[in-house]
């Protein structure tokens, strides 16, 4: 199955809350977001947004910049329906992160965040895209939230394989120039209650 169908699947097949991913409130994203210190209208770009509740919540604390890109537009329409009238507060993207099309004429951004989205990538080409597309995007002097599976991690998720990292594996996927500010491991419940190990990281370059 593509890989556009398979996650617009389980995105109408599950109530966003039901999602092994979901999130009531992406404390540690806020946290991290606000501890970089950003304008109220700084560009904040969510490189696989999801159906992620993170977008309201930014939007609740006044951030006017934001930029939501994910290759399911399934996920996205869940969060335009869920924000109503807000929704045209946000810019929507659906592109694929390992073969950009629209994504490449972006502006500069000053936050690349991703949560669980990364790890998908098992191939070095769509990894080498993935973080060259990071490279083009992000301004000089903003920030990347990366937020993995840690290598504590589950092999499978979503029914996808994945590759699992920890904090210099991503200096090193990030290269030069990018300088490690925080970086933790932070055990996720999901909706079962099972537990899953993530590491989060916050770049500057
Ligand atoms: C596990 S979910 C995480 C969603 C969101 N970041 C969150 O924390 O709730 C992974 C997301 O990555 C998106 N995704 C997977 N492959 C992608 C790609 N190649 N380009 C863009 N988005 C992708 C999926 O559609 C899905 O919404």
């Amino acid at each position: 199955m593509p890989l556009q169908d398979h996650w617009n699947s389980l995105y109408q097949k599950a109530q966003t809350d039901r999602l092994g991913w979901y999130e009531s409130l992406p404390q540690p994203s806020l946290d991290l977001i606000e501890a970089c210190g950003l304008p109220k209208d700084a560009r904040i770009f969510h490189a696989g947004a999801g159906a992620s509740t993170l977008v309201d919540a930014l939007l609740e604390a006044g951030y006017s910049g934001q930029i939501a890109c994910d290759i399911s537009a399934e996920a996205l329409q869940k969060v335009q329906d869920r924000l109503g009238a807000e929704a045209g507060k946000v810019a929507w993207i659906v592109d694929d992160l390992t073969q950009p099309a629209q994504l490449k004429d972006l502006a500069p951004v000053h936050l690349w965040h991703d949560r669980a989205v990364l790890h998908f990538f098992t191939e070095e080409k769509d990894q080498q895209t993935y973080f060259d597309l990071l490279r083009q995007l992000l301004q000089p002097g903003g920030y990347a939230i990366l937020a993995t599976y840690n290598l504590r991690g589950v092999e499978r998720c979503a029914g996808l394989p994945v590759k699992r990292y920890d904090a210099s594996l991503l200096t090193e996927k990030l290269g030069p120039g990018f300088q490690l500010r925080q970086a933790f491991d932070f055990t996720y419940h999901m909706p079962s209650g099972e537990e899953r190990p993530y590491v989060y990281t916050v770049f500057q370059r």
